[in-house]
């Protein structure tokens, strides 16, 4: 198909099918408008007058997607320094913390909690072309109960904190995602157990009953939103399935019947399993206090047999890195851990692609390298299939079309 008009043509030695895990060869990708118009390995086929940007030999792949992050935060590593410095302070980190994800080769995160909705701003502000950043699916505040993970429980009760997301009984439940839904979020995040870098609440303890969480899924359904669920224990992870939650978070607690529930219901795992290695490595420099450590000790090394024993039933899974916990750009970590813990480097690859961009229901857009999809493109120097941790090295960032970075 000779094309008329002078388009971009993107092109290098290798490029990376992530559906079949082929490696192609020599392809041309014409990128007109933001989306890939054409691929062709015939030269002949390109407009005369195409701008030709040639990678020599560079490895093409689609731009990765993280499905847990944290973007919208102060920039100093010191735990407390939320207590002291506004929101909009953060939401200024944000701006910095979301250029960074970009250059680290991830053009689509999704952002799993923020207060005030400070990453619908962060998300309308890059969407608008006025800051650079990854494409943004965002949840608004995370929804949780009175003293669960998602309120915060820090302070002694004459300061009277509650975070915005909190809501007890099916009904405050529902209003709360009406009113995310109101402010523009994408999909909605909720904890459905304790966590571990929450005041007083136990990992393995479940949060909501089973109707709360019900009401959650079927109001977000309703307005066309997917749900994120913040699930370590065993019990809140099952309920969570059960109520139709898209994706569970951190998944720390993996039994076989929890494993089997999430394949029969095609429930997304999105495992953070590289922090742990931080938090115990950092964390007390940062002033983490030792309720958080000791928690981080009972999930690390059961979250990483767990993500094994997924990976081996073929559970449906995705790359959620909860970046925040640790350096944002530092995402692409998480690749060779998932490797380490069971998976192919064509299934990590997938899981921060293809199944990525299933779980946002944007896989007609994103996700994969093909014609009529948006241009996001990264490039990396060697074959990620042979050394995966070569993603932590992204020597090229396109973002629907235009260049972001070039090394
Ligand atoms: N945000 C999560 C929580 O506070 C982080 C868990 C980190 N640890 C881990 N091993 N995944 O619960």
């Amino acid at each position: 198909c000779q094309l008329a008009s002078a388009s971009t043509v993107l092109t290098a030695k290798h490029l990376l099918d992530v559906e079949t895990g082929n490696i192609l060869k020599n392809q041309y990708l014409v990128i007109d408008n933001g989306k890939i118009i054409d691929i062709t390995a015939n030269k002949s086929d390109l407009p005369s007058d195409a701008k030709i940007i040639d990678l020599g030999d560079k490895y093409l792949l689609p731009g990765l997607m993280d499905m847990h992050t944290h973007v919208v935060q102060n920039l100093t590593k010191s735990f407390y320094a939320r207590f002291f410095q506004s929101p909009h302070r953060a939401l200024i980190g944000g701006v910095v913390n979301a250029e960074k994800t970009l250059m680290a080769g991830f053009t689509t995160i999704r952002n799993v909690g923020a207060a005030d909705y400070q990453d619908v701003a962060l998300r309308n502000a890059i969407n608008a072309g006025e800051i650079k950043g990854p494409r943004m699916a965002v949840s608004g505040p995370s929804i949780g109960i009175t003293g669960g993970h998602c309120d915060n429980n820090a302070l002694n009760h004459s300061f009277k904190q509650k975070s915005d997301g909190v809501a007890d009984g099916p009904w405050s439940v529902r209003e709360k995602v009406r009113l995310n839904v109101k402010y523009g979020v994408d999909l909605i995040k909720f904890c459905a157990t304790g966590g571990v870098f929450s005041k007083g609440t136990k990992v393995g303890q479940r949060q909501y009953t089973f109707e709360e969480m019900k009401a959650i899924v079927d109001e977000a359904h309703t307005h066309g939103r997917t749900v994120a669920a913040h699930a370590h224990g065993t019990e809140g992870i099952k309920y969570a399935i059960k109520a139709g939650v898209d994706s569970i978070e951190h998944a720390s607690f993996l039994d076989k019947e929890t494993i089997a529930l999430a394949k029969k219901h095609g429930t997304y795992l999105s495992m953070d399993i590289y922090n742990t290695e931080y938090t115990l490595a950092e964390g007390e420099k940062n002033g983490v206090p030792q309720e958080n450590i000791d928690k981080e000790r009972q999930v690390g090394t059961v979250q990483r047999e767990s993500f094994s024993n997924a990976v081996k039933a073929k559970t449906k899974m995705v790359l959620g890195s909860d970046a925040g916990i640790y350096p944002h750009g530092d995402n692409a970590k998480q690749f060779s851990r998932m490797v380490r813990f069971g998976m192919t480097p064509l299934q990590a690859i997938q899981a921060a692609t293809i199944n990525s961009a299933r779980l946002l229901k944007w896989q007609d857009n994103l996700g994969s390298l093909e014609e009529g999809k948006f241009a996001d493109v990264i490039a990396v120097d060697s074959n990620p299939l042979k050394n995966i941790a070569t993603l932590e090295n992204v020597s090229f960032v396109m973002k629907n079309g235009e260049i972001y970075k070039q090394l």
